[in-house]
């Protein structure tokens, strides 16, 4: 069974928006997958994510304020069998949790966009509105490839 965990520094603004992005993508293709987000440091545990991705995810018919943010733990492991991280950093914190023997697929979200393997998603936390929206863009793109690549995984 195919799930899917999305993680960012704080999962305030790009993991929640990935993990949105994902989730209609799944949905408009017909594809019944799981996904959740998670924090590589626990300093917003608890929180909803950050009011600028509210905004963003509103203007395009998302409401994602009902998300909560967490932290990624050890057992994300064994019931995830994908973990994207938005950046490098956030890619070595996923490593650094990653028990020494485990089946999880580990990687960047950009790198299931033909053209940007290995890039950063930016990370819009000091940044403004523009910001956000390229954010949105980057993580919706980024979702219907993901969804795209795992349908025809799912089909082997
Ligand atoms: P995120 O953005 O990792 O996309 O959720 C950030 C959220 C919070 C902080 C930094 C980045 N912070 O420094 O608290």
């Amino acid at each position: 069974m195919t799930a899917v965990l999305f993680v960012c520094l704080g999962n305030i603004c790009r993991s929640p928006l990935a993990e949105a992005a994902f989730r209609e993508a799944s949905v408009r293709a017909g594809f019944a997958v799981s996904c959740d987000s998670a924090a590589a440091r626990d300093w917003h545990t608890g929180n909803p994510p950050d009011r600028r991705s509210i905004a963003i995810a509103r203007k395009h018919g998302v409401d994602i304020s009902q998300q909560r943010a967490r932290a990624l733990v050890a057992a994300d492991f064994e019931r995830f069998s994908h973990i994207i991280g938005m950046d490098q950093s956030n890619l070595a914190a996923i490593h650094a949790m990653a028990p020494d023997s485990h089946d999880v697929s580990i990687s960047l979200l950009l790198d299931h966009v033909p053209g940007r393997e290995g890039e950063d998603l930016k990370d819009p936390w000091y940044g403004r509105a523009v910001d956000f929206q390229r954010t949105w863009a980057d993580v919706t793109l980024a979702a219907d490839m993901l969804v795209q690549k795992l349908l025809g995984e799912s089909v082997t």
